[in-house]
């Protein structure tokens, strides 16, 4: 059983049908990487996923479980999303780390928080994976430190830590790097191949397209709203058939690849 099917998944802001009927699968332990140009509805699919926006159509559904679907209201009401966002885990572009709270308490803030609402008594397991997270972030000895002591590489890997920390089904990353200087990115792609390595289940967007290819199990290339073309990597950089992917990747080729 796939652990993600997606669906006819449809959304418009206003008049502008962003997401025009997107539908993919990938299985447990995969990473799926998804390319596009600016505005092609990669982050609008994310954040559909995320349950941080509502789709107007289409089916959501996590280990056979449909989380959302158009047809079923009950879907909608708060508590609903608030379960379904655990499913998933979301690292933004900006970090988005809490800025009072040093590196510890940002990653242990949600898993604190759910257990206070399900009035499970503090055993000290919390701390003890939020500890195991940043150690495998490589920050050990930046723990209880602030956002603004650490480097937009640590911030970043702090902020992966803090999406674990929930142990989502599926791991999200939208352009994790791209707010990064050159050097800092390398430390922040690998921290990601090593969570590809244990198998993971990740969707990263990603304009580094080497690293999608040498990472991804599945690459998804979107355009104006539609997935254009799928395939592995190899299909994808090494045998695109659509005329707009190959016009995509060539604009690559000369410059970032
Ligand atoms: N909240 C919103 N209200 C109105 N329009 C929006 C909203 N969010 C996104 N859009 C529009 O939807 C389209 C897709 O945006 P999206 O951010 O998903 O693209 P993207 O592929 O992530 O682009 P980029 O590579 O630049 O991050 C854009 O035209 C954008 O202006
Ligand atoms: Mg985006």
């Amino acid at each position: 059983m796939p652990i993600l099917e997606v669906n006819n998944i449809r959304k418009s802001f206003g008049s502008t049908e962003v997401l025009k009927d997107i539908s993919f699968s990938m299985e447990e332990g995969q990473a799926v990487s998804i390319i596009g140009s600016s505005g092609s509805g990669k982050t609008t699919l994310l954040r559909c996923l995320n349950f941080l926006e509502t789709p107007d159509a289409g089916t959501i559904t996590v280990r056979g479980e449909k989380l959302f679907d158009t047809a079923d209201a009950a879907g909608r009401s708060d508590a609903r999303i608030a379960e379904n966002r655990l499913h998933f885990g979301l690292v933004f572009q900006q970090f988005n780390l809490f800025p009072q709270y040093t590196a510890l308490q940002n990653v242990m803030l949600a898993p604190q928080l759910a257990a206070q609402k399900a009035k499970i008594p503090d055993d000290g397991s919390i701390l003890a994976k939020a500890r195991r997270l940043l150690d495998e972030m490589g920050l050990s000895d930046r723990m209880n430190n602030y956002p603004h002591q650490l480097s937009g590489g640590q911030q970043q890997r702090v902020a992966i830590a803090r999406a674990l920390a929930l142990s989502p089904d599926i791991l999200c990353f939208d352009e994790p790097t791209s707010a990064l200087d050159p050097e800092l990115t390398g430390e922040v792609l690998k921290v990601i191949r090593a969570l590809a390595d244990n198998n993971t289940t990740m969707i990263i967007v990603t304009h580094e397209m080497s690293f999608a290819r040498d990472v991804s199990d599945k690459v998804i290339f979107m355009d104006q709203g539609v997935i254009a073309e799928q395939g592995t990597p190899a299909e994808i950089f090494g045998d695109p058939k659509e005329e707009r992917t190959k016009r995509f990747l060539a604009s690559y080729t000369r410059g970032a690849m």
